[in-house]
C-alpha cells in the first residue's frame, strides 16, 4: 500500500495556468472553428459541435494568433472591409484574411474565454504595435480608436494579456533577432503600451526550448535589459519522440519540464535581486504539449485550409501529457500563465474533418479534468512509489497533484509505471465529503481515438472506497487516475 499525505501550501494555483493557442494556420481556423457549410455552424459560421467541445474547458485566455504566423502578420489586413489575401510565410498558406480580430474575439466571447494577444515583433515596427494596442484597448477618440468602432466595436477590446512576440530566438522565425536587440524592441514596445494602458500585462519570449543552443544565455540578456518593463516571460516546450525508442525515457521526459521551469525560475530571481528590483515576473509557458511529428501536405503549397501538423495523440503520449499537466500545477509557484499549443487540428485536443464530424483526442480528457479541477491551492504530496530508470534518468512510478478549492479536493495521479499496479491510500483532511470524480485512463500504449472510433480512450469509473480520513484506491499499470472529493465544514 502506498500512502500519500497532502500537505497545505501557501501556493495558489494561477487562473490563467489552464488556457489554450489558436494560430491562424493549417486547419485551425478555416476547416475548425469556422467552417459556414457545417451542419453546426452558426450564424457567423462557427462550429458549435467545436463551440461546445471549448466552452467545456472553461479556458481563461486564448493566445492568438500565432505562434510563428504573426511574425509577419500586419494586424491591419485583419479588420474592416476589403481584407487582402496574404501569403502566410511561416506555414506556406494562404491567409484570406476572413477570420481576423474582431471575429477571432466574437468567437472567444462565445466559448468563455480572454484573447491573449501577440504582436509582430518580426516584420513588425514598435509603430504597428502601439497602433494595433490603440486600436484594440483605447477608450478615447482617436482616429484608430474611432476606426474600430467605424468596425463594429464601440467599447475597446480591453486585452490584458500581451505578448512581446513569438521566438524571437528561433532561425526559423521571420525576422529572427539577436537577444539584444529583440530585448531593446520589446523593451520599448511594453512600455509604451501599458501608457496606453496601465492595466495591460506583457510576456517577454523566452527561449523557444531548453534544447536550442542560445538557452539560458537568452533568457539572462533578455531580462537583464527588460526585467522591470515586463510580466512574465515565456517557455515552449513540446516534446517529441526519444532516440532509444523505448516507453520509459519517453515518460521520463517531463522531468525535463521540471529542470527547465527550475532554470528560468532562478535567472529570474537573480536578476531580480541583482537589480535590486520591487518588481515580480513570473513564468507563462505559453506553448506545450506533444509535437511527434509535422505530416504536412508538403506538396500542397499556398492554399487556405490544408493539413498542418495534425498529430494523433495515442495513450502512451496521453500519459506524458497527464505528466506535464502535474509539473505545471507542481510548480505554480512561479509558473502563472499556461496555454495548451494547441487547441483545434494542429497539434490539438479536438479534431475535426470539413465540413464533417469532430474527435477528442485521449489528451483532451486530462487537460478538463485540470482546466476545471486543478484550481485554488495547491497541497505538496509526500508518497514514496518505485522508481523507475531509463537511462540517465530516475523517476517514481508515481506523479501526482493535489489541490483544493472553495468547494472540493482535486487530485491527479499518473502511474508510469508500465507494468505494476498500485494499492493506494490518500490521507484526506477531515473537511473532506464524499467523492464525487473519481474516474481512470487505462488503454494500449498504442490506442487512438479517431472519427470512426471517439471513445475507444476514455476516461471510465473507478472503484474507490473513502473512510474515516483516507480514500483508498488501486491504480492500474500504466493509467491515469483523475479524483475529487466534495469539501465541507469541521
Ligand atoms: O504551435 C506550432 C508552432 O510551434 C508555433 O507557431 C511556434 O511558436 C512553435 O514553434
Amino acid at each position: 500500500m502506498i500512502k500519500i499525505k497532502a500537505n497545505a501550501t501557501q501556493v495558489e494555483i494561477s487562473d490563467l495556468l489552464w488556457g489554450s493557442f489558436v494560430e491562424q494556420m493549417g486547419r485551425a481556423i478555416y476547416g475548425g472553428i469556422y467552417d459556414e457549410g457545417h451542419p453546426t455552424a452558426d450564424e457567423n459560421g462557427y462550429r458549435q459541435d467545436v463551440i461546445s467541445a471549448v466552452r467545456a474547458l472553461n479556458l481563461p485566455l486564448i493566445r492568438y494568433p500565432g505562434g510563428n504566423f504573426v511574425s509577419g502578420f500586419d494586424w491591419k489586413d485583419s479588420v474592416g472591409e476589403n481584407r487582402p489575401v496574404r501569403m502566410n510565410l511561416a506555414w506556406q498558406q494562404l491567409e484570406p484574411n476572413t477570420i481576423g480580430l474582431h471575429e477571432f474575439y466574437d468567437w472567444c466571447e462565445k466559448v468563455g474565454s480572454e484573447v491573449m494577444m501577440a504582436i509582430n515583433l518580426g516584420t513588425g515596427t514598435i509603430k504597428d504595435a502601439l497602433e494595433l494596442v490603440e486600436y484594440c484597448n483605447f477608450g478615447g477618440h482617436s482616429t484608430i480608436a474611432d476606426e474600430r468602432r467605424k468596425n463594429g466595436k464601440d467599447d475597446p477590446f480591453g486585452f490584458k494579456y500581451w505578448c512581446l512576440g513569438n521566438e524571437m530566438d528561433g532561425i526559423w522565425q521571420i525576422c529572427n533577432l539577436p537577444a539584444e536587440e529583440y530585448a531593446r524592441k520589446a523593451r520599448e514596445v511594453s512600455k509604451l503600451i501599458k501608457i496606453i494602458d496601465p492595466e495591460i500585462k506583457t510576456t517577454l519570449v523566452g527561449s523557444s526550448g531548453p534544447y536550442i543552443p542560445t538557452y539560458p544565455a537568452w533568457e539572462k540578456t533578455v531580462l537583464e535589459e527588460a526585467y522591470d518593463f515586463v510580466d512574465y516571460i515565456s517557455l515552449h516546450l513540446y516534446y517529441s519522440v526519444t532516440p532509444d525508442g523505448k516507453d520509459e525515457s519517453f515518460l521520463a521526459q517531463y522531468k525535463d519540464l521540471e529542470r527547465y521551469i527550475e532554470t528560468v525560475r532562478d535567472i529570474v530571481k537573480e536578476t531580480k535581486e541583482r537589480k535590486k528590483s520591487n518588481h515580480d515576473v513570473y513564468l507563462a509557458l505559453d506553448e506545450w504539449n506533444i509535437w511527434k511529428t509535422s505530416n504536412d501536405s508538403s506538396d500542397t503549397k499556398w492554399l487556405v485550409s490544408d493539413v498542418r501538423l495534425e498529430n494523433v495523440y495515442d495513450f502512451r503520449d496521453t500519459l506524458l501529457f497527464a505528466d506535464m499537466v502535474v509539473t505545471m500545477t507542481n510548480y505554480s509557484d512561479c509558473l502563472k500563465i499556461g496555454c495548451l499549443a494547441q487547441l483545434v487540428n494542429v497539434i490539438a485536443p479536438i479534431m475535426t474533418e470539413n465540413g464533417g464530424r469532430m474527435f477528442l483526442q485521449p489528451t483532451y480528457y486530462p487537460f478538463e479534468f485540470a482546466c476545471n479541477h486543478l484550481k485554488g491551492n495547491l497541497l505538496s504530496c509526500e508518497y514514496d512509489s518505485p522508481v523507475i530508470t531509463a537511462g540517465e534518468e530516475k523517476y517514481q512510478s508515481l506523479h501526482v497533484t493535489a489541490c483544493e478549492n472553495r468547494s472540493e479536493y482535486a487530485m491527479l495521479l499518473v502511474n508510469n509505471n508500465l507494468t505494476e499496479e498500485f494499492d493506494i491510500s490518500l490521507e484526506v483532511p477531515e473537511t473532506a465529503r464524499k467523492v464525487k470524480i473519481c474516474k481512470f485512463m487505462k488503454a494500449a500504449l498504442a490506442d487512438v481515438n479517431s472519427f470512426d472510433e471517439p471513445e475507444k480512450v476514455i476516461p471510465k469509473e473507478l472503484a474507490c472506497q473513502k473512510e474515516e480520513g483516507a480514500v483508498t484506491l488501486r491504480i492500474p499499470a500504466a493509467s491515469i487516475v483523475m479524483l475529487t472529493l466534495e469539501k465541507g465544514d469541521k
